[in-house]
């Protein structure tokens, strides 16, 4: 028995070295889970528990044995001869180096150990804000294979047992996959447009299929894998056949490649059984069961390795009912060349029925009827409740004190988060540094408008087109008619200096903003490319998304995740929300800040926002902020060099002096006008307001008169008054004072001043006693002491008289245009 083992493992590590991997993961976990020993399966070794008990929290050490030394099925692995059994809520915690998309694969075989009855127990399974399985019983040896996206630090998943029974897993993989692997969009089949955001989703594999050939295993694909053979999933299997040729196969350059599928999958294929009758006009079907109530991603992979000529095979797909190509022909998709591997990407409906079928027939215009296909995937996508299961609750953990730096890097944002503000404080630099690192990992896949990474709707629609840099962005006309019933004028939100922003639904449901320009101009032309790149470059929490553009038929028209809770600006002032609380303002200021300071930061170029106000940051439904508004943003050797421009840009009461003065740009003019916000925050007012007294029109100028007098308490928004501790209101001020130095080089970083912020929620939020540092400035910062005289420069004075017929017009609306015209006309 041992002896014939191991040859088997020689052979499969022979093959290996064989075969080089086109892919190496950065990170991989593999955990033997509950046994004593490592075992290795193909190249992969999954290690003993013990050396995995540092990722795991649990409430009791339960390692289970089956005690099995013979394996009683060909498909059985050592894996499942061991188990770890969870009697409580139990969590790994896996450090993940780069951010992007992540397999988990969980392996569950129920056996009987000691008093604990596997084979009726029922658990959940969580990860990535998904539930993976919802009161789940294995029945039998199974493996359950997830793709999730990592943006941040740490991977968890977590098991929970449902009442009175228990949870067990066998082992455990986490490994990296290509970002790449799967495209942002596909094409939506059974309406027009596509569906996109699929680099953030949640997917598990329902089914992979090698059509025509054998089982594949994790040895011989590249991203360790397994490719079932289709023949059990075939609805006639006398009306098909199959056919080899897997040394014949290619792949193309750009597109498929041998992580999207190896050889040994597209070289073989199933066909139509047609050959000895030219009249054959039938389907050959594949029926895949599924859950219904989901949306299914699916993948069709080809590879002509049946045709003598390249245009001897033209033929139909269907997936369901629908037609997904008609009058397929392969040649032309490329280049003419034969075995060559190609594949296409489609998402399904919210399914009403329990089988995703899969369809190919003849087409008339092809010489002899034939059709084939040579690999199928169907992946399930997260539902609207995050669930690719049922509706199972996420347990809650007793917070222990050895976890705390795990927790805290999973889930800043939630109030866990907020309580630990104290403890955190003097960790904070340290983790700041981290979390920025992170987010920067996880790449977009569409970032990388190059050649080489270009996946567009070449690989979601299966056309080959040229492809420029963000086309899977790209959203047809009509797909955006529909989201906003025609842009119906009830639906706008909004109207700025760009044009006008409507409400609307996508087909899946995702509510988003629709931002469409005015007719072409060359100014607006330019703020809409600049968006589209600058947002498709970066992600961030704290920052708006972009989820699409078009500009078919002239529209320029921008597509965002729809931000509930409106401007900022809104809920200060001339509007009817609720005031918000002292508490709340702090975390949205230091949202935007992080923001920013993502921005100013940024991978390899900085970048400066440039239109920095409160009209511009957004706040979801839970009031987190996210910055927005990219359209004048500046990036790169701008920054190091004496940037001179020719037209000042911004808006008014938030410009940076000495940007207009000396119109040279640096990311302290986005700290100045972030400065001019703070106090709008506080002081709840606009930041022009001609209809005050002279003194007070300017708020900026204003408040700095105020503070020098140490009197700010006093001009602070009435609803706040009695309610923000004098400590918190002073550091406040503080930071806010400093970002408004009249020169650059004496405002601090905005990561400086996100730092100050915290502290200023901390000192409203904790009771901090006999601190000896609390009363000490220096203490906190290393920003300079003295800030210069603020002397208000002469241009803020012409901005002030200004006439202007509404107030909003001047401080909601990006005011570039009337700049110019100011400029000019002073010129004269
Ligand atoms: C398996 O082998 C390949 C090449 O021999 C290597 O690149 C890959 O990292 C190995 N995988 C594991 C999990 O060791
Ligand atoms: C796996 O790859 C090896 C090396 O290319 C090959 O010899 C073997 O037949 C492949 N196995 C299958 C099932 O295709
Ligand atoms: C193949 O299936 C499609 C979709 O169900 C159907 O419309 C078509 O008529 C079928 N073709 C044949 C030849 O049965
Ligand atoms: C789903 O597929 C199975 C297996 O081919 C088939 O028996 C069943 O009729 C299908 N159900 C529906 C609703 O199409």
């Amino acid at each position: 028995m041992m002896g014939f083992g191991f040859s088997i493992w020689v052979l499969l590590l022979l093959n290996l070295a064989c075969c080089s991997r086109g892919f190496t993961p950065v990170d991989q976990f593999y955990v033997n889970c509950g046994s004593s020993s490592d075992a290795v399966v193909g190249n992969i070794t999954f290690v003993a528990d013990k050396s995995a008990t540092k990722y795991l929290s649990t409430p009791q050490e339960i390692l289970a044995d089956s005690n099995l030394n013979s394996i009683t099925r060909a498909d059985d692995s050592p894996l499942f001869r061991t188990a770890r059994i969870f009697n409580g809520p139990s969590k790994y915690t896996f450090p993940i180096r780069q951010g992007g998309r992540h397999w988990i694969r969980l392996h569950f075989y129920p056996f009987s150990y000691q008093n604990y009855d596997m084979k009726s127990a029922s658990f959940s399974v969580f990860s990535q804000k998904t539930t993976l399985l919802s009161d789940f019983t294995p029945k039998d040896a199974i493996v359950r294979e997830y793709s999730v996206n990592v943006e941040k630090g740490d991977l968890v998943i977590t098991f929970s047992p449902s009442s009175n029974s228990i949870a067990y897993v066998n082992a455990i993989e986490v490994a990296s996959v290509p970002d790449d692997l799967i495209a942002d969009a596909a094409q939506l089949y059974s309406s027009s447009g596509q569906f996109t955001g699929l680099a953030a989703q949640s997917l598990q594999t329902v089914a992979r299929l090698n059509m025509g050939g054998p089982f594949v295993s994790l040895v011989n694909d590249t991203l360790g894998r397994n490719w079932e053979s289709d023949s059990s999933y075939l609805k006639q299997p006398n009306l098909a056949t199959s056919k080899s040729n897997i040394p014949a196969v290619q792949y193309p350059n750009g597109g498929a490649t041998v992580d999207t599928a190896p050889p040994t999958v597209y070289g073989t294929c199933t066909k139509m059984n047609s050959d000895s009758d030219p009249r054959s006009n039938f389907n050959v079907t594949w029926d895949i069961p599924v859950d219904p109530g989901f949306q299914y991603w699916v993948r069709m992979h080809f590879c002509d390795i049946v045709s003598v000529s390249p245009t001897d095979s033209v033929f139909d797909v269907y997936i369901d009912t629908y037609v997904v190509y008609r009058d397929l022909e392969l040649s032309t998709k490329l280049y003419g060349k034969l075995a060559t591997a190609f594949f296409a990407d489609f998402v399904t409906p919210v399914l009403d029925r329990p089988n995703v079928s899969v369809s190919i027939g003849p087409s008339p215009r092809s010489p002899y009827p034939d059709a084939f296909l040579n690999g199928l995937e169907v992946m399930k996508i997260r539902n609207s409740k995050d669930s690719l299961a049922g509706t199972s609750v996420l347990p809650s953990f007793p917070k222990s004190k050895k976890k705390l730096g795990i927790i805290v890097g999973v889930s800043v944002g939630v109030p866990v988060a907020l309580i630990l503000v104290g403890i955190l404080f003097f960790m904070h630099r340290r983790r700041k540094q981290q979390q920025l690192k992170l987010s920067k990992t996880w790449v977009p896949i569409w970032v990388n408008g190059g050649a080489s990474h270009t996946m567009g709707s070449k690989y979601s629609t299966g056309t080959t087109v040229s492809v420029g840099s963000n086309q899977s962005y790209r959203i047809p006309f009509v797909a955006v008619q529909d989201a906003t019933n025609n842009f119906d004028e009830s639906w706008v939100i909004g109207v700025g200096g760009f044009g006008k922003v409507y409400k609307g639904e996508l087909h899946d449901g995702t509510k988003v903003a629709v931002k469409r320009g005015n007719p072409r101009s060359q100014q607006g032309l330019a703020e809409f490319r600049t968006e589209i790149e600058m947002l498709s470059q970066f992600r961030h929490r704290h920052l708006v998304s972009l989820i699409g553009y078009c500009d078919e038929k002239n529209e320029m028209i921008l597509v965002y995740e729809y931000m509930e809770n409106g401007t900022v600006k809104s809920h200060l002032y001339g509007s009817d929300l609720p005031s918000l609380g002292w508490k709340e303002r702090l975390e949205i200021c230091i949202g935007a800040a992080k923001g920013l300071h993502y921005l100013h930061t940024g991978d390899a170029k900085p970048v400066i926002h440039r239109d920095v106000k409160s009209a511009n940051i957004l706040l979801d439904e839970n009031l987190m902020a996210k910055v927005a508004d990219f359209g004048l943003s500046k990036t790169g050797p701008d920054i190091d060099q004496t940037h001179v421009s020719t037209a000042v840009k911004g808006s008014f009461g938030y410009l940076d002096p000495e940007y207009f003065r000396r119109q040279q740009l640096t990311e302290k003019s986005d700290v100045y006008s972030f400065g001019v916000v703070l106090f709008e925050v506080l002081c709840a007012r606009p930041v022009i307001d001609p209809s005050l007294p002279r003194e007070k029109v300017n708020l900026a100028e204003w408040v700095m008169k105020c503070q020098k007098k140490g009197q700010l308490d006093q001009i602070i928004d009435a609803n706040l008054v009695g309610k923000i501790k004098p400590d918190s209101l002073r550091k406040f001020g503080e930071t806010a004072e400093k970002c408004l130095a009249d020169y650059g080089v004496d405002r601090p970083s905005m990561g400086d001043v996100l730092w100050n912020l915290e502290y200023a929620l901390q000192l409203q939020e904790a009771v901090i006693q006999n601190d000896p540092e609390e009363n000490s400035t220096n203490a906190i910062g290393q920003l300079s002491p003295q800030v210069g005289e603020f002397n208000h420069v002469e241009t803020t004075t012409s901005v002030a008289q200004f006439e202007t017929s509404s107030v909003d017009d001047l401080s909601g609306v990006s005011m570039s245009r009337v700049f110019s015209q100011l400029v000019k006309s002073e010129g004269r």
